[in-house]
């Protein structure tokens, strides 16, 4: 196989959609013509996978971003779109899931994905039991005759803690179960989560995929196993991207492996700087020995992104934030995984059940393209602000 900057370079640039154009264009479409009843008829069907059928179904610009990430994932059949990476959660959750099943989700879960559970799944009769995002090949303990599928995040994208996925994985396939991962944070760059195992990979192309803080995107990419499943439902849920949308998810992904590596050697260098600050208690970045499973992250991971939080030694909201405002190249805004750097403020304890948080609250950072030694002046910046807040 070729290398990764080669495969993210060729990935999906199917010749027949670019006719020699260097990057698929974008075909806008609704209403495909056909030329006679018979033709009409003859293209009808639940697989229309790679042709003209009705807009809804994609074109050559949203099949080549679903190939490339098919490409980029050793293992997979293929991959759905969908216009964000909740929707993409909902659509992989509904695809696997039915009135009375059990999901096992972890504690470690980006909030509105607990807000799925909690809302969509629950009035649809599915019960959640979350889970230490700890817990490893202990989790046969939590399964019980109703559950049918696990969830992971790994690293958690709030806490970070670094899930043991084979172990979990191994435990799934015993007993039947179907794992999804919600690998936004790694993508399959950093973490191939089906060789490892995972019957449904999920991104919010959001971040590293689209790179530019400019585009809602989600994919979900699956083993031939759960493929017509998780097309069908989402089929039926009406789930379609705009090409112009795709067109951009397709454009960051030609640079993710490069901007990869900027964003993960910057994250390492202002995670060290941090660790040696006396304001800092903790630093939670999956290669450092504060975040738990760092050991799993070097056991399982390639390579790392730009996405980690820091807790504070001491003060309270209004130091934090002072701090925070502070900062003049960290944006305060959702979202990560572009190529400007973002600072915001992170209380676990709000969202935790099965284990209760112990740590003070974090300030989380993604960590952009700028300079890192400039990032690290504009933090200065920041601690001199929370000094100064706290008097
Ligand atoms: C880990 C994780 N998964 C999924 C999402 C949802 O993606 P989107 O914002 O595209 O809906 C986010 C968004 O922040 C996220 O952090």
């Amino acid at each position: 196989m070729s290398g990764e900057g080669t495969r993210v370079v060729r990935a999906g640039r199917r010749e027949e959609w670019t006719q020699g154009i260097v990057s698929p264009p974008v075909w806008r479409a609704s209403t495909i013509l056909y030329e006679s009843v018979a033709a009409l008829r003859a293209g009808s069907g639940r697989d229309t996978h790679h042709r003209l059928f009705y807009g809804r179904r994609g074109t050559p610009t949203q099949w080549s971003l679903a190939d490339a990430l098919t490409e980029l994932e050793p293992g997979a059949e293929a991959t759905f779109l969908y216009p964000s990476g909740v929707a993409a959660i909902a659509a992989a959750l509904l695809s696997v899931l039915s009135p009375g099943d059990e999901l096992l989700l972890t504690d470690s879960a980006y909030d509105p994905t607990r807000g799925i559970a909690e809302g969509l799944l629950k009035r649809m009769g599915i019960t959640t039991r979350y889970y230490d995002p700890m817990i490893g090949g202990e989790i046969a303990g939590l399964i019980g005759p109703a559950t049918r599928a696990i969830f992971l995040e790994s690293p958690g994208s709030l806490t970070f803690e670094v899930q043991d996925i084979p172990a979990i994985v191994a435990v799934a396939k015993a007993r039947g179960l179907v794992t999804l991962l919600d690998n936004s944070w790694a993508t399959p760059l950093r973490l191939p989560a089906m060789a490892l195992g995972v019957d449904l990979s999920i991104l919010a192309c959001t971040k590293y995929v689209s790179g530019h803080s400019d585009v809602m995107l989600g994919s979900v990419t699956s083993t031939t196993e759960h493929w017509a499943t998780l097309r069908d439902t989402s089929f039926q849920l009406g789930q379609t991207v705009s090409p112009d949308d795709a067109w951009l998810g397709s454009r960051g992904l030609r640079t993710m492996a490069l901007r990869l590596d900027r964003h993960a050697a910057s994250a390492l260098t202002i995670a060290r700087w941090l660790k040696d600050r006396t304001e800092v208690a903790a630093v939670l970045h999956p290669a450092l020995a504060d975040c738990p499973g760092s050991e799993i992250f070097h056991r399982d991971f390639s390579g790392g992104a730009g996405l980690f939080a820091f807790e504070l030694a001491a003060g309270g909201e209004a130091e934090r934030a002072a701090l925070i405002d502070a900062l003049d190249l960290f944006g305060i805004g959702y979202s990560w995984g572009g190529f400007e750097s973002l600072a915001i403020p992170v209380d676990p304890a709000r969202h935790r059940t099965a284990t209760r948080w112990t740590r003070g609250p974090l300030v989380r950072l993604s960590i952009g393209l700028e300079d890192a030694a400039d990032l690290i002046g504009d933090l200065e910046r920041g601690f001199a602000a929370w000094n100064a807040a706290r008097g």
